[in-house]
């Protein structure tokens, strides 16, 4: 397989939802700047190696793609959505001196200080919905009864949103996220009421001083000048409902599926709790639905491997199969629980790299704790190979994890 005589059809097929794609290995080994066919028919460079997607990913000429750029489509015209645009821009402030000041005020909140601060009320949300699962009865779906509802509760506590809206957060979410669920006419009804409910609540912290997210970008932007704007703040509250649900939910679904796939895994942890941190870290490496790969657009020449690409390039970032590149990792198509260091890219890189990555990691830390303490007996219901991929465009993950204890 070289880059000039075959031109690959993207996304590659999964014979099993945890198994990497057969192509990984000999396009990481022969040919790692590869041309594909995107479902819209348009065409991209995929990298699939770690040291040139970690290289490109800090380089100024690759930029994220905006409206304004010809970059490769991900869907077919008429998609509609986020899914159809690949774009993962996520209505924040996305080049230059805006992003950075935006990235250095949300980023304040994002300390070790308060994700810690954070853990106690996490801990008794997660105990709550374990609960409810159990309730319920076996076999249930982890990813409905935990994975999902979590990471939004978690937004809506940082957003400062009483506890009695969290499901309308929920639904926002949803909706705004699953463009080939609904019509566009219902995902804009939801935007809609999402935005007049955001602006009302903006208004009260506005007028309280409050020490919730909001409260915090209200003080510390007026410290910088000009102070973020109501727009500012509500595009702020949504790009952070947009990237840190689904992403956060599916990872923890995932995390739990590849450690009860191999009982040996689950029972390490039961024996080593102090296991937690690393396993979390090696799930997120392991993953390989990571989604369908970080998107950048090449202003200028550029050379990648030796190879050089041409201005107006669409660079698509295959994260999952950088991550288990064994020139990278020891024994990349193992998982192993204990390994450190273990420098992933799946929080990506460089200026975009996640800036949720804390929050993401303490949400995942602590699901795993509270399953192991609480559900010692955990396993999945269903064969590991009969778990099914969700067939959403960005955001890689797995339809259910049906377990039982
Ligand atoms: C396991 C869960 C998560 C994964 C795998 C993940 C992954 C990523 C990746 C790969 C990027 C880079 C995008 C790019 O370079 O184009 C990113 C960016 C971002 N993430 Fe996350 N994320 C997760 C959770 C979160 C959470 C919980 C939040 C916040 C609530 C969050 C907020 C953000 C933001 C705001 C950006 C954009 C940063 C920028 O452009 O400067 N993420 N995430």
């Amino acid at each position: 397989m070289s880059h000039n005589d075959q031109v690959l059809s993207y996304p590659l097929h999964y014979d099993t939802a945890l198994e990497p794609p057969k192509e990984w290995e000999q396009l990481r080994g022969q040919c790692p700047v590869a041309t594909i066919e995107l479902p819209s028919g348009d065409r991209a460079t995929l990298l699939t190696r770690h040291e040139h997607i970690k290289t490109l990913l800090a380089d100024a000429r690759f930029a994220r793609p905006t409206a304004a750029d010809n970059a490769a489509r991900v869907a077919p015209a008429g998609s509609g959505g986020v899914a159809a645009t690949g774009d993962s821009s996520l209505a924040i402030p996305d080049k230059g001196e805006p992003h950075q000041r935006w990235r250095r005020l949300v980023g304040k909140y994002f300390t070790a200080k308060r994700m810690a601060a954070l853990r106690p009320s996490m801990t008794a949300t997660t105990e709550r919905l374990i609960d409810e699962m159990v309730q319920q009865g076996a076999p249930a779906d982890l990813k409905a009864g935990v994975g999902f509802p979590l990471p939004v509760y978690v937004i809506c506590d940082m957003l400062g949103v009483p506890a009695d809206d969290r499901h309308r957060f929920s639904r926002w979410s949803d909706m705004m996220l699953s463009v080939t669920r609904y019509s566009q006419e219902e995902t804009h009804a939801s935007m809609g009421e999402f935005v007049q409910y955001m602006s009302g609540h903006i208004a009260t912290k506005r007028a309280n001083q409050a020490s919730d997210l909001i409260g915090m970008l209200i003080k510390e932007s007026e410290g910088e000048g000009e102070g973020m704007s109501d727009a500012e703040l509500l595009t702020t509250a949504m790009g952070l409902l947009v990237a840190g649900h689904e992403t956060t939910a599916n990872m923890i679904g995932k995390m739990v599926a590849m450690l009860l796939a191999d009982r040996a895994r689950w029972e390490r942890l039961l024996a080593d709790l102090s296991l937690v941190r690393a396993a979390v870290e090696e799930s997120l490496r392991f993953d390989v639905n990571h989604g369908f790969g970080l998107r950048r657009f090449l202003t200028e020449d550029a050379e990648v491997g030796g190879q050089v690409l041409p201005a107006g390039t669409t660079v698509l970032c295959g994260m999952s199969a950088a991550n288990r590149d064994e020139s990278a990792f020891d024994q990349a198509d193992q998982m192993d629980l204990g390994r450190a260091p273990n420098a992933h890219l799946a929080f990506g890189a460089g200026p975009h790299s996640c800036l949720g990555q804390a929050l993401a990691r303490t949400e995942m830390q602590v699901v795993l704790e509270t399953l192991l303490r609480k559900l010692p007996t955990l396993e999945l219901a269903v064969p590991a190979e009969d778990l099914q991929r969700m067939e959403g465009l960005l955001v890689g993950g797995l339809r259910e994890v049906p377990v039982r204890w």
